[in-house]
């Protein structure tokens, strides 16, 4: 049975819904899934965890800030979210009137850009009157593995995921869909965090995982040496690094102001070479010690190339079963909102029309 709200008017608005989906034995099931948690406005349709459309539309106004305006960001949300929609539905050749719920991202993310899509997801709810399904964004990142053309294999329970953006770094036990155990994560910042940081040190523009990525593919990353912290069990630091890296290179521009230019591309990859080497080292420690030799990873920095070469050549090696999400669905996507909201469906899990953004959202 189904997980219901325990206020009464919620209670009530999902029974209907969850007895009328159960009256109907239906057999496709479209779900619209809509992200807008922090920079990316993006809409998917899903059928029956076939993806019939994945639109995304990327916020350039934050380029010459180097960073995420939230301000901005919500408003450009405001501005794209109904046109991304239309394209989404329209796509997939799917009326409005033929979806069956509507998934959105609830959080974690900034406040205002999820109040977009949260907003904007309930009035559609409503309108259509259709349930409304809360989706939580990392849980999402790993969800999109059980997007059905990923791959023909699909990671079985018990896995381990490692989740990668802008805002997290996480190692997670996940048991089943929508029971994860978070065992170590970040203290300070996270890897994309990082990735961004030091490349806006390097002059180079945001974001700048994807920049580094690029130039670490031209240069030596034995070129220089940066330190790998010692922190505890499965937790991650980052900051450190991005101090290093700062520290070294204020020290090397004094003597040659043209240094970073010249050395653009060894700068990238050993930067690229450590964070890799952080990685890395706490997922063998978790593979090690939980026995689990089924690994996933997810989030934007999980497009990195240097990585998925590492997590290749360490699978064959030691005889890892990995899962390597495809470009399109490690960035931030509704394809992943749109999917965790399917299996949200055949729970009957539905969220109430008092279902608010949160911008801290712990995943268990
Ligand atoms: O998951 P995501 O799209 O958004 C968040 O939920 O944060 O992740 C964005 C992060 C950014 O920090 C971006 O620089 C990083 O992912 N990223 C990469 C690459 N592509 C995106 N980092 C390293 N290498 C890449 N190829
Ligand atoms: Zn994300």
């Amino acid at each position: 049975m189904a997980n219901f709200p325990s206020d009464g008017f919620s209670y009530f608005y999902n029974l209907k819904r969850y007895m009328l989906i159960q009256s109907k034995n239906k057999k496709v099931i479209r779900i619209l899934g809509i992200e807008s948690s922090c920079d990316e406005t993006a809409a998917s349709v899903i059928e029956n965890g076939k993806i019939l459309s994945n639109i995304v539309a990327s916020q350039d106004v934050h380029k010459e800030y180097g960073g995420v305006v939230p301000e901005l960001a919500s408003r450009a949300h405001q501005q794209n979210i109904v046109p991304v929609v239309d394209t989404a539905l329209k796509k997939a050749g799917i009326d409005p009137v033929d979806l069956d719920a509507v998934a959105v991202t609830e959080g974690p993310g900034l406040l205002g850009s999820l109040l977009v899509g949260v907003s904007f997801a309930k009035s559609l709810s409503l309108a259509l009157d259709i349930p409304l399904i809360g989706v939580h964004h990392m849980q999402a990142h790993i969800l999109a593995h059980f997007i059905r053309e990923t791959s023909d294999r699909l990671p079985g329970f018990p896995f381990l995921a490692m989740t990668l953006s802008g805002g997290h770094t996480q190692i997670v036990l996940v048991r089943d869909y929508f029971d994860m155990e978070v065992l170590g994560e970040t203290l300070d910042d996270a890897v994309g965090e990082a990735y961004d940081k030091i490349a806006q040190i390097m002059g180079l523009p945001y974001p700048g995982g994807p920049e580094i990525d690029r130039l670490a593919k031209e240069g030596n990353p034995e070129a220089f040496r940066f330190p790998v912290p010692k922190v505890q069990d499965y937790a991650f630091s980052f900051s450190g690094l991005k101090t290093a890296v700062l520290y070294f290179l204020q020290k090397k521009v004094k003597e040659n102001p043209g240094f970073i230019r010249e050395n653009m591309a060894d700068l990238a990859a050993s930067v690229q070479a450590t964070i890799i080497r952080i990685l890395m080292e706490k997922l063998k420690k978790a593979v090690k010690e939980t026995g689990i030799k089924s690994v996933a990873i997810g989030g934007g920095v999980s497009a990195n190339k240097g990585l998925r070469n590492a997590l290749l050549e360490w699978a064959e090696k030691d005889q890892i079963d990995i899962f390597i999400p495809p470009f399109e669905y490690t960035t931030d996507n509704a394809a992943m909102i749109a999917v965790a909201g399917y299996l949200k469906y055949l729970k009957g899990d539905f969220a109430g029309l008092d279902l608010i953004p949160k911008p801290r959202f712990p995943l268990h």
